[in-house]
């Protein structure tokens, strides 16, 4: 039995127990020929089927303007994402029969008619009746796509009641509060919030998703989960990579919009709410939600950019800089790094900073929230105290450790920090951990919204990003420059150790 198979078989039971198990579903894939479709849509699609967690009578529609021989497009091109091996390719060829393509403009109002009819005439029943089912439409398209496609499935594609229509949308949602609005308006008129599922990927997560157990479900950790205990928290976020290729999209976008606004702030609104009502997605989205109100606009005191350049030295991927990436300007000022410090003006957390740091081209790739409590008072080990730090690892080898003080073993006295350690890949041996999109699908296809951000947050979280964004375009502020391969910028350290009263 292979990881996956071994933890899949009691959450598999629980999913075949659901009702939207047994309905007919239909996965509407808009811009199916593009990078997203390519990477994450299809091939976790295809372990979900391989798992049987999918419906059971489950069809994929691609939709796109390309034309594209589907069935040889999985065959050739999505298969190398897939990861076969010898006893998967009968059940990938059966996955590949289930799917199906529609090639059309995104404001056609025939083709999305006849998408319609598609999703029916695949539908039929074994008496050869056509019947509804439940309909998915993922918008694996640019932001700017989503108004016409909302409209024209809106007017031309629901599902009948009672089979329900969800629709997804990825990020970027908006470039700051007053295009976001306009696009939750847009999307607004034809679909309910219910049936909208706002990606933010980090929400899939494990260690994100753990944040709750880690916080709610520990006496030891709801005690201390306050100013009084805790000096500072650090959201860390780096990549050892640079935009990839991908900068025709990111230099419109810079890194705060890109995962500062979105995935980073996500997680520290599960480090810093209040326990929510239950487990249910609006009570802990109304606990998300008030954290956020909490937080006042950033100002550009606070924080400090960053832009890579070519690194000399470096491999030669490194002795390109973001500048020499297609598609950006040689004097374009998008940021690649960005540190800010924030605070949350409320009881627990009044006069403890935030810390969110995330950079591209750094020195490795990891992302960590690091909670450093207060210096021990009076301490008696005056050459070796440092301050207890815990640490929630999101990848990569997911983890969870308590940095302490211990006396080292031996005849003499010597204090030196180690740490209590969780470290998944050992304490969780051969339980196969879900990746972001999988976790993601299965609550899309199957309706819960825990994982999804619901509209007010995404207000309240360009509230709090869009003035500053506003003035760093309006100012023209100049990014520091770093070399491919830095492991921080002395600026951005300066900032997390005085205003951010984090210590290294
Ligand atoms: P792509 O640029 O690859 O575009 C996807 C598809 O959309 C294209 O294949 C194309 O299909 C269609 N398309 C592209 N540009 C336009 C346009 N100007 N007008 C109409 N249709 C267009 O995007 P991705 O697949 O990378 O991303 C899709 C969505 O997911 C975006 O919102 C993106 O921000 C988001 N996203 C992507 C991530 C990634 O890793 N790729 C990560 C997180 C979010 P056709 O020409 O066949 O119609
Ligand atoms: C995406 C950003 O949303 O998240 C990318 O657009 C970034 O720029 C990515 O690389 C990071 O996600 P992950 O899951 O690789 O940490």
């Amino acid at each position: 039995m292979s990881k996956r198979d071994l933890n899949f078989e009691a959450y598999r039971k629980s999913i075949q127990s659901l009702e939207n198990f047994k309905k007919p579903t239909a996965v509407v894939i808009f811009g199916a020929s593009g990078d997203l479709a390519k990477k994450e849509i299809y091939p976790n699609l295809f372990w979900l089927y391989k798992d049987s967690l999918l419906p059971e009578n489950t069809i994929i529609i691609g939709y796109g303007r390309t034309n594209l021989d589907i069935k040889k497009y999985l065959k050739e091109t999505i298969i190398q994402k897939v990861n076969l091996d010898n006893d998967d390719l009968k059940i990938y060829d059966e996955f590949i029969e289930k799917n199906h393509y529609i090639t059309g403009n995104y404001n056609e109002e025939p083709k999305f008619k006849e998408l319609d009819s598609k999703i029916n005439e695949l539908m039929v029943d074994p008496n050869q009746n056509i019947q509804d089912c439940n309909r998915v439409f993922y918008l694996a398209v640019p932001p700017k796509v989503y108004p016409n496609i909302s409209e024209m499935v809106g007017k031309n594609c629901r599902a009948k009641e009672p089979f329900l229509t969800h629709l997804v949308a990825e990020k970027p949602f908006g470039k700051d509060l007053e295009t976001s609005n306009e696009l939750s308006k847009s999307i607004s008129r034809y679909f309910k919030e219910e049936e909208i599922f706002r990606i933010d990927h980090y929400l899939g997560k494990e260690m994100v998703q753990s944040l709750i157990a880690l916080r709610f479900a520990n006496q030891i950790f709801r005690r201390v989960w306050n100013r009084d205990s805790i000096e500072s928290v650090f959201i860390n976020f780096k990549e050892n990579f640079g935009t990839k290729g991908r900068a025709g999209y990111f230099d419109e976008y810079g890194i705060i919009r890109d995962v500062i606004q979105n995935h980073l702030l996500q997680v520290l609104t599960l480090i810093a709410m209040e326990q929510p009502l239950s487990e249910s997605a609006d009570d802990i989205r109304d606990e998300k939600v008030k954290v956020l109100k909490s937080i006042k606009a950033i100002k550009l005191d606070d924080v400090v950019l960053g832009q890579y350049a070519k690194n000399e030295n470096g491999t030669p991927e490194q002795q390109k800089g973001y500048i020499d990436d297609e598609g950006v300007d040689k004097d374009s000022l998008t940021a690649t790094y960005a540190i800010i410090i924030l605070h949350i003006n409320n009881e627990r957390w009044d006069g403890v900073p935030f810390i969110i740091s995330a950079g591209k081209a750094l020195d490795e790739t990891i992302s960590e929230v690091r909670i450093q409590f207060n210096q021990v008072p009076a301490n008696i080990f005056k050459n070796y105290c440092r301050r207890n730090e815990l640490v929630i690892r999101i990848q990569p080898n997911e983890a969870v450790y308590l940095t302490m003080l211990t006396k080292r073993p031996g005849m003499d006295f010597v204090v030196e920090e180690t740490d209590l350690d969780l470290t998944y890949a050992e304490k969780y041996k051969g339980l196969y951990v879900p990746k972001a999109y999988e976790r993601l699908f299965m609550n899309i296809i199957y309706g819960s919204q825990i994982s999804f951000v619901r509209s007010d947050e995404l207000t309240e979280a360009w509230r709090i990003f869009t003035p500053v964004l506003h003035e760093i375009e309006e100012k023209k502020i100049k990014p520091i420059y770093y070399q491919f391969g830095s492991n921080s910028i002395p600026e951005a350290e300066n900032l997390i150790m005085t205003k951010g009263k984090y210590s290294f």
